[in-house]
Formats: structure tokens, C-alpha cells, sequence
């Protein structure tokens, strides 16, 4: 297999994915010429190709962060953050930071919790470290407050010149706070550009930066993320493409047979993070106007022990999407035991793999005869170039997929309800009438 795959076994009929052709082909026509809602943010669709001339700056910066620091600090929040984490966690060693390989790579700005940079803080103190600091709109609160904790950290341990080389803001080309800070300090700049939202820009540098300083081979992810954009192209036949038959079968799914909640699988731990990026592509996507699949996760086999009764008999408004992976880039044999105590010979000579692979199989059968349909996207390894392909498959999917449903996949606007809120209550100024408000709620 030298691709990944999509196969929808036996939770939809073909016939059901059939009846979607048309639906899918007006999607696609929407998404290639423009036309559909959210037109202005299609830039990711080409984004594979149109990436490629900043490829090597973009290794170049990598290089010198990975030269200078021992720890690089990625800032971000969202679509400004998951992509990086996912395709990072999924593709280095999970104990790296144990092995003590440099650089680190850590997160801020994700969240606002006190202990959390407290930590942080102290676990950089005295380190040579450097700072990505992402952030579209360069307003957000939480990497913006992160950013300036972070940026007066190394400036008091480095010197404010010093410090320079080693910070480099991802934001709009123009607008902005953090535009304004970046210009004004001179620090290096990537362009977020504005035809790309937040959880459509892993390609871009906001995800590319940070997994080049990880080490990763950023190229061969844009070559699977490109052959991935050729294999679900408008001029593929909807039988041939994944992306058309992926939406048309989530669709059916949710729409005819009443499957409110798709939980993505997976069977080895190093995906979590792909998981939640995942989540916000498709909850940020298609939860709007009151409608939209529930996108949720689970890793397996350990959530087969906390999760494992629901899925299995709880109530039938669920449907799994398996991400399976063919070869591990390891092998661990199991060792036969005289003693047997544990009376696990009859594992002895077999590779964990293959514990898990029956696992894999025992839950998929498992979870169709409880009524939970399963379908399957196998990958033939863990590696750049199929996450790559992934990547792009899950987004030209999730841009069909909105279409079908009948919304603008490309806005967020109930993120801002939260925003309002806390700033009324933090007394920002601007939002005084809403203070008000929201204090005599209280
Ligand atoms: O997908 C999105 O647009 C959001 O999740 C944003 O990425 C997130 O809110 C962060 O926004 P920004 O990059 O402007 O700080």
C-alpha cells in the first residue's frame, strides 16, 4: 500500500453513499471555483503547493532555533497549536523529553492556568530557550499573555538583542497586536496568510516551524499532503476519492441513520494528539446552526477500559472512524517464560503488534454487533508523508463534509461568546456596558 486508505466496511450501504454523488460533486465544485459560504478562507485548499518556495526558510529558522536552544516554547491556542502537537507527538519519540534530546518542545498559551506557567517559568529559568509565538489574529488573550510572561522571561536572562534571534512571531501580514510587537522589536516574521483559518494552517508555518524544529521532515509531509490534494481533486472520480467517500459516508451516517457522535480510534497512543486536532477541524466546522456530528475520541486499547461499556451498550448514537496503522516502525517480541506464570506463552514468539492488531479487529467486530458502525483509514506506517496525507484528507473531507451539511465549514462565530464575557468581567475597556450586564447577572 503505498497510500493511505479510507474504507467505510459495512456502516453505510454503497447505495446510501451513492445517493450522496451530487452533493459531493457541488461541494467540490463550491470548494475548486470559489462559490460556496466562506469563500474567502479556501486558501489551504492549494496550500500544499503553495507552501513549497517558503520550504526552506522555514528549515533555515528551524536550524537555528534547534542550534541555539535547548528548549523551544511554541505559543498558541487552537487551530494556532494543535497541528503542530499532533503531527509532532504522532512522529518523535515518546519519551524524548525523558532521553533529555534537544530541543525540547513545549507548549504555552494553550490555556490560561496559573501552576501550569508557573512551571513552565521554573522549568526554563537559567535555559536557553526560544520562543514561536503564533497567533492569526495577534489579539487572543491566552497566547498573548503567555507571549509577554514568556518574552520578559528571556529577555531578563538573555538581554533584550540576544533575545531577538530567538523569538519568531506566525501572525497576519498587517493587522494585529502582535504584527505591531513583532514589527516594532524586529523580530523574524512568517505571514499567516488571510485566506487561511486557524484550523487549516498545519501546512502553513504555523504548523511547519515548530514540527521542522522538532526535527521532522517538513518536505516529505508537504509531498503526502500534496499527492493527497491530487488524489481528492475535482477530476477524481467520487468512487476513487476518499475525501468525497469519507463525507458522503459521515453524512449518511448522521443525517439517515440518526448518528449524532463520531469518535475517532485509534490504537496507538502516539496519534492522541492527531485525535484533537481532528476535534477542531470538524467541531469548529460543522457546529453551527444548530447542527453538525459531535466529534469526540478515544484512544484505544486504553479507553476500551474506561469508555469500552458505553461504546459497547450504552446509547446508540455513535459511530467510530478507526485510524489503523499496518506496520509499527518497531518490533517488540514477546518472550516465552518457562514458568509461565502469567500464563502468557501462548503470546510467546509474537509481536505486540500483533496483540494489538487482534485487539484492533476483536473491537471493531465487537462494536458493529452492538450497533456502532465502524469504518477504517489505514495507513501503511507512521511516517511525514502519510501523515501529510492525512492531514490534507481529513481537511478536503471536513470542507466537503460542511457543504453537504449545508453550513459555512470556514467560521467559528460561537467562539466568541466566551470572549465577550471574560473581558466584561476583567473590565477591559470597551466593554463597560457589558460589564454591567454581566455583573448584575451575578
Ligand atoms: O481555527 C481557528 O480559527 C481558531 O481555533 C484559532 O486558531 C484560535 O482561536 C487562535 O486564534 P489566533 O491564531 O488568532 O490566536
Amino acid at each position: 500500500m503505498n497510500n493511505i486508505q479510507f474504507s467505510y466496511g459495512t456502516a453505510v450501504a454503497a447505495e446510501a453513499i451513492h445517493a450522496y454523488k451530487q452533493q459531493v460533486a457541488q461541494a467540490q465544485e463550491q470548494l475548486v471555483n470559489g462559490t460556496g459560504l466562506g469563500n474567502d478562507f479556501l486558501g489551504w485548499m492549494n496550500l500544499p503547493a503553495d507552501i513549497r518556495p517558503q520550504l526552506d526558510d522555514i528549515q533555515a529558522t528551524a536550524d537555528l532555533l534547534r542550534t541555539e536552544c535547548e528548549v523551544i516554547v511554541c505559543i498558541g491556542i487552537g487551530g494556532s497549536y494543535l497541528g503542530a502537537k499532533a503531527v509532532i507527538d504522532a512522529l518523535t519519540n515518546s519519551f524524548a523529553w525523558l532521553e533529555g534530546e534537544k530541543p525540547a518542545i513545549v507548549y504555552a498559551g494553550q490555556n490560561i492556568g496559573e501552576d501550569y506557567l508557573y512551571e513552565l517559568q521554573a522549568l526554563l529559568k537559567n535555559k536557553k530557550f526560544g520562543i514561536i509565538s503564533i497567533s492569526k489574529s495577534g489579539t487572543t488573550t491566552e497566547p498573548a499573555l503567555a507571549f509577554r510572561l514568556l518574552k520578559t522571561q528571556l529577555e531578563e536572562q538573555q538581554g533584550k538583542e540576544a533575545a531577538k534571534r530567538l523569538i519568531v512571531c506566525i501572525t497576519d501580514a498587517k493587522r494585529g497586536a502582535l504584527r505591531t510587537l513583532a514589527t516594532q522589536e524586529g523580530y523574524k516574521t512568517y505571514v499567516i496568510e488571510d485566506n487561511i483559518g486557524g484550523r487549516f494552517s498545519v501546512l502553513s508555518p504555523v504548523g511547519l516551524l515548530p514540527i521542522a524544529c522538532a526535527g521532522l521532515d517538513i518536505k516529505a509531509l508537504i509531498d503526502g499532503a500534496e499527492q493527497m490534494m491530487q488524489q481528492c481533486g475535482i477530476t477524481t472520480p467520487f468512487e476513487e476519492n476518499p475525501a468525497a467517500i469519507y463525507a458522503a459516508a459521515r453524512n449518511s451516517l448522521y443525517q439517515e441513520q440518526g448518528k449524532k457522535v463520531e469518535l475517532l480510534v485509534n490504537f496507538h497512543p502516539k496519534l492522541h494528539n492527531i485525535s484533537e486536532w481532528w476535534k477542531q477541524l470538524y467541531g469548529e466546522s460543522e457546529g453551527k446552526d444548530g447542527k453538525g456530528i459531535f466529534p469526540a475520541s478515544v484512544d484505544f486499547t486504553t479507553d476500551l477500559h474506561s469508555m469500552g461499556q458505553y461504546i459497547q451498550d450504552g446509547e446508540r448514537h455513535l459511530f467510530e472512524t478507526v485510524i489503523s496503522v499496518l506496520e509499527p516502525n518497531h518490533t517488540v517480541p514477546f518472550p516465552h517464560d518457562d514458568a509461565n506464570l502469567d500464563g502468557l506463552n501462548f503470546l510467546a514468539g509474537k509481536r505486540v503488534d500483533e496483540v494489538n492488531k487482534m485487539a484492533e479487529l476483536g473491537t471493531m467486530l465487537a462494536h458493529i454487533d452492538g450497533g456502532v458502525p465502524n469504518m477504517k483509514i489505514t495507513l501503511p506506517k507512521l511516517n511525514e508523508y502519510y501523515i501529510g496525507q492525512l492531514l490534507y484528507f481529513f481537511e478536503r473531507a471536513c470542507g466537503i463534509s460542511g457543504y453537504i451539511l449545508g453550513v459555512n465549514p470556514f467560521n467559528q462565530p460561537g467562539v466568541e461568546a466566551y470572549k465577550k464575557n471574560m473581558f466584561a468581567l476583567l473590565d477591559k475597556p470597551g466593554y463597560e456596558a457589558e460589564s454591567a450586564a454581566i455583573k448584575a447577572r451575578l
